[in-house]
């Protein structure tokens, strides 16, 4: 049986694991109220589009698109202030993130997980699609388009620089600050620092990204993860899932244990690398842009390399609010062609292609 849609009603307190204790977070992150109850949360359909959103490398950007997406950001802080139940708002969003990960949710007896399973990446499709769209809305352009984070290319393994401004709405004092301003991201870091030159760095980068992308994901399972339906999971996730995606979190993120600088109390990986605070680090959604960009070259390398056909996969749903504040149940089976669902890539080289081990 696919999962369904879990109703704000069965959300409840969250927590997250910090050294090694439980803690319940201060901030509830369920979603506001819906006068709904499940069954009477229509199901969204796709809009008909008129033109193409496309998603650019962040590193390309200019100073135009950054403006840009500055005021669509800052506009969403301030619904927080002004409105903090609006479901369109900055907080509400990063919300989402931990209500579906922080063990808010429930699906039979179950804790809702959207991680280390097949649930990830459509998961996080839907997630941006909305977010962008919400963007797009708040500033008036409906082809607004994330950027992406261009981290399996040589000149995208840094932070974003447009991320690296201080005071501007994109930017986050929740981040490990000895990788800022132009240090070379490791693509496998699990908090160990690698003492090696920036270019044997950015070389073991792409040869990760030829074992993860290639090599090691040949088949569906193996590139999704482990499957996920109502009573049964076990949980392993899919190549890309486990490394680079983690490992960018840790490595945004603030160090374990380090005091956090706008708080008196320790780190807990906040804001990248801690499920619950993830979303509230605008990076994040440039990062996942770049994951979500991996499912669809992934589908390009051949071989087995297509979506999943399971039925508990195709009907499993989400729920999220539109960019017009109403609430809609979203099936996987619906967001497996980008395209159809208004958005694409820009055209960029895959160097890691031709770094076979
Ligand atoms: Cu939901 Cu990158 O994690």
């Amino acid at each position: 049986t696919p999962i369904r849609a879990p109703d704000g009603y069965t959300c409840c307190q969250a927590t997250t694991t910090c050294d090694e204790k439980t803690v319940v977070l201060k901030d509830n992150c369920c979603p506001p109220p819906i006068p709904l109850n499940y069954e009477t949360i229509p199901c969204y359909k796709l809009p008909t589009m008129t033109k193409l959103r496309i998603r650019s490398p962040a590193q390309n950007a200019d100073e135009e698109y950054i403006d840009k997406y500055n005021k669509a950001i800052s506009k969403m802080k301030e619904l927080d202030k002004t409105e903090p139940f609006n479901p369109l708002g900055f907080k509400q969003q990063a919300h989402i993130h931990c209500a579906y990960c922080n063990g808010a949710y429930k699906v039979g007896d179950k804790v809702l997980q959207v991680h280390n399973s097949w649930l990830f990446f459509p998961f996080h499709r839907w997630y941006l699609y909305f977010y962008e769209r919400i963007l797009g809305t708040l500033i008036d352009d409906p082809t607004f388009a994330l950027p992406y984070w261009n981290w399996d290319h040589p000149n995208g393994m840094l932070l974003p620089p447009m991320f690296d401004r201080e005071g501007s709405s994109l930017y986050d004092e929740n981040r490990n600050q000895s990788h800022r301003k132009g240090t070379i991201i490791d693509l496998g870091y699990f908090g160990d620092e690698v003492e090696t030159t920036t270019d044997q760095l950015k070389c073991n980068n792409l040869t990760l990204m030829y074992r993860q992308m290639v090599t090691n994901a040949p088949c569906p399972l193996l590139f999704f993860g482990s499957p996920y339906s109502l009573g049964n999971n076990i949980e392993t996730p899919g190549t890309i899932e486990n490394i680079p995606h983690i490992p960018v979190h840790i490595w945004t993120g603030t160090v374990a244990g380090t005091p956090l600088p706008n708080d008196k109390k320790k780190s807990c990986g906040e804001d990248m690398g801690n499920f619950y605070s993830a979303g509230l680090d605008p990076v994040f959604y440039c990062h996942h842009a770049n994951v979500d960009r991996m499912w669809n070259i992934w589908k390009t390398i051949g071989g087995k390399r297509k979506d999943i056909i399971h039925p508990d996969w195709r009907n499993s749903e989400f729920f999220f609010y539109d960019e017009n504040k109403n609430p809609y149940r979203v099936k996987i089976q619906d967001c497996l062609d980008s395209k159809k669902m208004g958005y694409d890539y820009a055209e960029m080289c895959t160097p890691w292609r031709d770094f076979k081990p």
